[in-house]
């Protein structure tokens, strides 16, 4: 298939990741059909989506006439057979591999054989979703980077088993929404999390070890390297909970010291600070 004939996507979960990318779809001409588990999170998803076409309007990059035609090609629902006329689908679920493979299984039964279906999985085996489904071939990851609207990158994940034209498509479309794209092999973190979760895992090692406070530690980054962000504020924007399942799914794989996850970070999420989407994390922002 080529981009261009991209017309609709599914896209399924309307997170943080999911609604972006579902915006980012939308914006590339597609109309997108987006599954969350119940009504709430539907709500919560269209919400976050219209937020940030609110802010584009409010900058002047977008004009109200095109945010309400973005938003009435935009269709939120509980039921995953709705996706099931789609040209392609991106999953964003939550780092559970049951709840992926069981959403692979389902896609792969109601989909027609020539669609794509991508996962963004952060860190999971994508081969292991593949193989959950009849077109090996045709399965790839398309790991989006936080917040999907603004990040350029795009990593492609390539199996064992996808095919040349699976990654000449994926490429393509990547394009086709504006982004970059690289190619990674199927090794836990691809290229960008492999690196960046052992970096947050020191952050946090640092802190916990009394090095320097949090905004020290964040203010060292930004103006000593020119990050947009310090570590701690970054492991805030993606979330605890995120971040520790992608450091267990590296520490899995590779079983070096690196990815071990230190005590403050599962005590973080078991506490419920998992960062701006809960209203704390390292900082407040329940205000
Ligand atoms: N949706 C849409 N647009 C957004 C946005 C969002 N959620 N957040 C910010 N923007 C836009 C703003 O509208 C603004 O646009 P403009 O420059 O055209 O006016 C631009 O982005 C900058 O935003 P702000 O001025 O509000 O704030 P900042 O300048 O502080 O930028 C940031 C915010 C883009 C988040 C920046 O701090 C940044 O790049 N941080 C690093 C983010 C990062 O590293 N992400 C990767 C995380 S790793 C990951 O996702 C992998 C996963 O698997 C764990």
């Amino acid at each position: 298939m080529n981009p261009e004939d991209v017309k609709k996507v599914g896209v399924i979960g309307c997170g943080i990741m999911g609604s972006g990318i579902v915006e980012v779809c939308a914006k590339a001409g597609a109309e997108v059909t987006y599954v969350e588990i119940d009504d709430t999170s539907v709500d919560r998803g269209r919400a976050a989506i219209e937020k940030s076409l609110g802010r584009a309007v409010d900058k002047g990059k977008l004009s109200d006439e095109d945010r309400t035609g973005l938003l009435a090609g935009i269709h939120g629902t509980t039921d995953i057979h709705e996706v099931e006329g789609s040209d392609l689908v991106i999953e964003a679920v939550t780092e559970n591999l049951d709840v992926k493979l069981n959403i692979f299984r389902t896609l792969d039964s109601i989909t027609r054989d020539d669609v794509v279906l991508a996962t963004n999985t952060s860190s999971l085996p994508v081969i292991q979703l593949a193989a959950a489904t009849k077109r090996q071939d045709k399965v790839v990851g398309m790991h989006f980077f936080n917040p999907p609207p603004v990040m350029k990158l795009l990593e492609l994940v390539r199996t064992l088993a996808t095919s040349d034209e699976t990654m000449e498509f994926a490429h393509a479309y990547g394009e086709r929404i504006g982004k970059t794209t690289v190619v990674a092999k199927d090794r836990a973190g691809f290229i960008v999390n492999y690196l960046l979760s052992a970096y947050l895992n020191a952050a946090v090692r640092m802190y916990e070890e009394g090095f320097a406070s949090a905004e020290d530690i964040d203010t060292a980054i930004k103006l000593g390297l020119g990050h947009p962000m310090g570590p701690l504020e970054l492991l805030d924007l993606i979330g605890f909970d995120t971040m520790l399942s992608v450091s267990d799914v590296l520490y899995d794989e590779f079983r070096t010291q690196e990815f071990a996850a230190p005590p403050l970070a599962r005590r973080m999420v078991q506490a419920g600070r998992l960062g701006r989407k809960s209203g704390r994390g390292f900082y407040d922002y329940s205000k």
